[in-house]
């Protein structure tokens, strides 16, 4: 079955399953215990149908982001967050590259005031955080930093680690939730988006509905607001050597870890904030090597790359895409 579709995808013949049937089901299967508000239920309906209009064959709008699979496959895996030469070797060495691609960017719209905190009294939420990889070395530059992941043992990792710093127990917390959980949290208590910025550092290819996160996103960000994702471009090239060379040949990540099915072009990502309120700043590649373990910038964008955009001005207060929500959250 590998080489069938190793063949395949090299030349070329690779078809893709319908990704709004596959969203579709998953949100039966995984959404189905969970209580939502009717505002909720009505705003997903209304996203259901317009984004099928208005990006028809698009990924849909299913209401979580969460894929059962992935989150089984990382609760697997909680205990080796911190093991910088075991399966997460090349995140800890991807932080030469996102820390800086972050504080550089926020700081091109916030001056720093405080010396050696350049990030103080920016509130940053790490979607997807792991074992907190790269919330702690943000919250080290004084971000004030919220780390979400619905998998608890992760959570956990992370908690304990951080509490071992006493120069991150004010600046870090975390919690066992999603971002969309987060977002309709603040939707039920009618609070203010809370956020100068959303980090979501090699996320966005794990999750069942990339609709729903940029909608989520989009909510809890203050006007003007950041959002950082690195991902991976779906490409040949991509499957060859992220899944191919990297999980199979090399083992520089599980075997698993990545669905290619799940990986998203930076135009499609763009289209996708574009079309959620956001304006793209910036797409830079990314490149692994896997013999020296380090990452560098790269003209290509072939296989990694780093996205870094801005909630519009024109994008609603309260995230809301209708403005039938936005009448009812002003009404009350
Ligand atoms: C490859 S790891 C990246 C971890 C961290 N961002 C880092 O770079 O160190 C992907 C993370 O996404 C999390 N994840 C999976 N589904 C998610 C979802 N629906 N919402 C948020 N995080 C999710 C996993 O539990 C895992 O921690």
């Amino acid at each position: 079955m590998f080489s069938q579709k190793f063949s395949s995808i090299v030349l070329g013949r690779h078809h893709l399953k319908p990704a709004s049937a596959r969203s579709l089901a998953r949100w039966a299967a995984a959404g189905s215990g969970s209580s939502r508000t009717n505002v909720c239920r009505q705003r997903t309906r209304r996203l259901q149908s317009s984004s099928a209009l208005l990006h028809p064959g698009a990924r849909s709008a299913s209401n979580t982001t969460v894929d059962p699979g992935e989150v089984r496959r990382f609760q697997l895996l909680a205990n080796k967050w911190w093991d910088e030469q075991g399966e997460f070797a090349a995140l800890h060495a991807m932080n030469d590259l996102r820390v800086p691609f972050v504080r550089d960017n926020l700081l091109n719209v916030h001056r720093a005031h405080h010396p050696g905190k350049p990030l103080a009294g920016l509130r940053i939420l790490d979607v997807g955080c792991g074992g907190g990889l790269l919330t702690e070395p943000l919250g080290r530059l004084g971000a004030d930093m919220l780390g979400v992941d619905p998998v608890e043992e992760s959570v956990s990792v992370a908690r304990l680690h951080s509490s071992q710093d006493p120069d991150l127990r004010d600046q870090v917390s975390y919690r066992a939730c999603t971002l969309e959980e987060l977002s309709e949290e603040e939707e039920e208590q009618q609070r203010a988006a809370q956020f100068d910025a959303v980090v979501a550092s090699e996320v966005v290819e794990h999750l069942a509905d990339l609709e729903t996160f940029a909608i989520s996103c989009n909510h809890v960000l203050k006007p003007g607001g950041s959002v950082f994702i690195t991902t991976i471009n779906k490409t040949n090239l991509s499957y060859v050597l992220g899944i191919v060379v990297a999980e199979q040949l090399l083992r520089i990540v599980p075997r698993g870890t990545h669905d290619w099915e799940k990986f998203i072009s930076p135009e499609e990502l763009e289209r996708l904030l574009e079309s959620n309120g956001f304006s793209v700043q910036s797409v830079q590649g990314m490149l692994y090597n896997p013999v020296s373990g380090a990452w560098s910038w790269t003209d290509s964008t072939s296989i990694n790359y780093a996205l870094h955009a801005v909630k519009r001005s024109d994008s609603p207060e309260d995230g809301s895409l209708f403005p039938e929500d936005r009448a009812e959250a002003t009404n009350g």
